[in-house]
Formats: C-alpha cells, structure tokens, sequence
C-alpha cells in the first residue's frame, strides 16, 4: 500500500456530491489513500497528465480486475503494442473523418427521429424521452449492432458498468452483468453473417474485416457498449441543464457568439461524465513523498483534474467563455477516448443544436436528480416546452 496520507470518506455522500472532498484532497493530499475505495487516489491535473503516459507504472494490465473476468480482456485493459494494435484496428470506425463524412448524417436522423415523436408532447423526462434513447440509437449504428433495441443498448451497458464496479461481489449484480454480456454475444452472433457478407464501416464491421481474434472483438464491442452509452446520455441531459440554468449563456451561444463544442466541452469539464479511471502499480514507484507498492490500485480522478485550481478559475463554476483546452475528460494518454470525435458529433454537431432549435421555450419544470463520482450524471430531467 502507498505512503499516502489517509483521509476517510463517507461513500454516501461521495457519491451524492464528490467535489467538497476532492477539494480538500487537491488542497490538502493531492495523492490520498482512501480506506473506503481501497485505493489510493491522484487528484490535481499535473500528476495525472504525467503518470497516465507512464505505462510501466501505471499500468492498464488488471489480469485480476472485474473488466477481464466479466467482459473478456479489452484494448482498455492492455498496455503497449497490444493496445496499440487493437487501437489501430478500429481507427478506420472512429476517425474524424469517419465521424464527420459517415456517422454524423446517421446521428442526426436518429436526432430528428426522436425529436419528431417528442413534438406531440409538452412535457417530459429529457433523459428517458431524448438522451438515454438518442445515445443507444448512435451507439447501435457505431457498433455495428442495429439488431439490439435501444432499451437493450442502455441496460446492458449499464449492468456491465454495475458488474465492474462489484467490490463487494453481490450476486444479483453479477448475473445481471453476465445476462448482458450473453445478450451481446447472442447479437453479435446474429450481426456475424450480415457482415461478413457487407461488410462496413462499424466497430464490429472493421474488427472483423482486420481478422482480430473473435474473443477480442467481442471484448472490444463490449468495452463500447459499456464506455459509449452512458457518457454521451449524462453529458447531452447535463449540458441541457446547464444552459437551461444559466440562459444569459444559453443566449450567446443561441446568438451564435459561443459554439456549441466549446458549451459540451465546458460542461464535460465541469461534470465530467467518467470521474475515474483505475490503473494497477506494475513496479515500485515514488511521485513527492509518496511510495508505491506494485499491484497496489491506483485511481486517476479526472473529475477532480478538471477542477484543479491550478488550471481552472472558479473552476465550481459552468463558464462557457472560459479556455477548457487543460481539460482531460476524454482522459490524457495512450487510452484517450476512442470515441471522442463520434461524442464531439453527437453532442455539440447533432444533439445540442436540434434540442434547442425544435423544443421551444424549453425550460425545467423541477431540479434534476444527480449522483455518482466514479461515472457521474443526471438521473432524470423534467422539461416543458412551448409545443
Ligand atoms: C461524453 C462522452 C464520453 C466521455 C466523456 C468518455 C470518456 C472516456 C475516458 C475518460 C476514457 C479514458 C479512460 C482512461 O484513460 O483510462 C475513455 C476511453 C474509451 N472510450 Fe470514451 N468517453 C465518451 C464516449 C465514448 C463513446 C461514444 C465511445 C464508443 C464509441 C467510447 C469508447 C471508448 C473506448 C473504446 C475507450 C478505451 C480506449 C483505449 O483503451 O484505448 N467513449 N472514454
């Protein structure tokens, strides 16, 4: 175990609102151990910038962790050219230029579908109505499983983020993590014959076109499964909220004067959807006065980087004019969010200006629910509009 200084935390109030005490970590132990994580925690933005390029240290490799044993081994879990290779192999899925020539048209219809349904109603919860299914629908085609149904995409990604996180190893978690994965398989299976005949563009479409191994392509689908759907769900609900709670914001950016990448971004920097990241100590190590032990767990708080002070003024605050470029919610190495770009489109090219075009007048009818630290976001949203 590590040198650090211990603080304690009480897991339920963490999990209500992290950032009093990931303040205090920054200002008091920016490296802490924390007996309720069993972890010991980075915390300002510097040390997480320089220690997630150093992978002989801070290595991906869990061969123990939850990820491998409920999910298969992934690129996310591998470090070097072993990731490397993997990584290259779905560029061709989730390049830029992939994104803007070839998903981007697809987000977008899925958006107006979507909208179109809404337009009968006045009043809604924005996650379940627009967020939660507009992510699925974006992810199935991405994938490449447009077989699933979006309620599928989002429950399965969600019992497979619950089966990882299963310290505590509750059964009932865990089958509910392994009927998702079945679920998956039992779709790529039915997705194999389609593609191998038309082959395309998709995650699963150029996996299988490169001749990666079946078990890593299945690996690999489910790590977008469960890194792709809620992500881009909590920031397009959270940055809604946020312009609908600071309209003199929402006015410049409706007035074109701010665009609508530099409002997710601010908004991923300020919640940001995926608050931690862990890694395993591969040799002993030492950052300050603090020693670490091989094997031991480390965790890389991003949500706490993209409040760093140091790098951030009022960094508490929503501020869409503000320079978000120190910000690393798509992560700061080798594991940079491969679906970055395809989230950039969906959110800001596609989601964002629909949203605020067709609902009319939209505004909150009562202050969301909102939880969670190591993934955080709205639990629901009730809007109204002028339909
Ligand atoms: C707002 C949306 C999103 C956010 C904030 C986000 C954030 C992140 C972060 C922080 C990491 C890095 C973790 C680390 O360094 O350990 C990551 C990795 C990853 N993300 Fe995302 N993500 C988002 C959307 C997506 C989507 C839509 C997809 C799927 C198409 C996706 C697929 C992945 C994959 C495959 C990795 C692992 C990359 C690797 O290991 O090389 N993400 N994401």
């Amino acid at each position: 175990m590590s040198t650090a200084p211990r603080i304690d935390i009480d897991p339920a109030a963490f999990w209500q609102d992290p950032y009093p005490m990931l303040a205090r970590f920054r200002k008091e132990a920016p490296i802490v151990f924390v007996p309720q994580l069993g972890s010991t925690l980075l915390c300002n933005r510097d040390d997480i910038f320089v220690s997630e390029k150093q992978i002989d240290v801070f290595s991906s490799h869990q061969p123990q962790g939850l990820m491998n044993k409920l999910m298969g081994h992934n690129m996310m879990r591998k470090d070097g050219d072993a990731h490397l290779a993997e990584r290259k192999a779905i560029f061709p899925a989730i390049s830029p230029k992939t994104v803007k020539t070839h998903w981007t048209a697809q987000f977008q219809a899925h958006a107006d579908r979507i909208i179109d349904a809404l337009e009968a109603k006045s009043s809604v919860d924005f996650v379940q109505a627009f967020a939660l299914p507009f992510s699925a629908e974006c992810l199935k085609s991405i994938t490449g499983l447009t077989n699933m149904r979006f309620e599928d995409m989002n429950a399965w990604s969600q019992g497979m983020i619950d089966g990882i996180a299963n310290y505590t190893g509750d059964p009932a978690i865990e089958a509910r993590c392994n009927a998702a994965t079945s679920g998956i398989d039992a779709a790529i299976d039915d997705m194999l014959p389609v593609l191998s005949k038309k082959p395309d563009l998709s995650l699963l479409g150029v996996m299988l076109e490169c001749g990666m191994p079946m078990e890593s392509v299945r690996a690999n689908i489910k790590l977008a499964i469960s890194g792709g759907q809620n992500e881009p769900r909590d920031a397009i609900a959270g940055t809604v909220w946020a312009l609908l709670t600071h309209p003199d914001q929402l006015a410049r950016l409706q007035d074109g004067s701010v665009s609508w990448m530099q409002a997710f971004e601010e908004y991923a920097r300020w919640i940001s959807p995926i608050g931690m990241s862990p890694r395993r100590i591969a040799k002993p190590w030492r950052i300050r006065e603090v020693e670490f032990e091989p094997e031991e767990r480390v965790f890389l708080m991003f949500g706490s980087a993209n409040r760093d002070e140091k790098h951030f003024d009022h960094a508490e605050a929503f501020d869409i004019g503000r320079d978000v470029s120190k910000s690393i919610a798509f992560g700061a190495g080798p594991h940079f969010c491969a679906g970055a770009w395809a989230s950039r489109a969906m959110v800001a090219d596609v989601a964002l200006p629909a949203i605020f075009a067709r609902l009319k007048n939209l505004r909150t009818v009562s202050p969301p629910r909102i939880g969670g630290w190591a993934f955080r976001g709205l639990l629901d949203l009730p809007v109204t509009w002028d339909a």
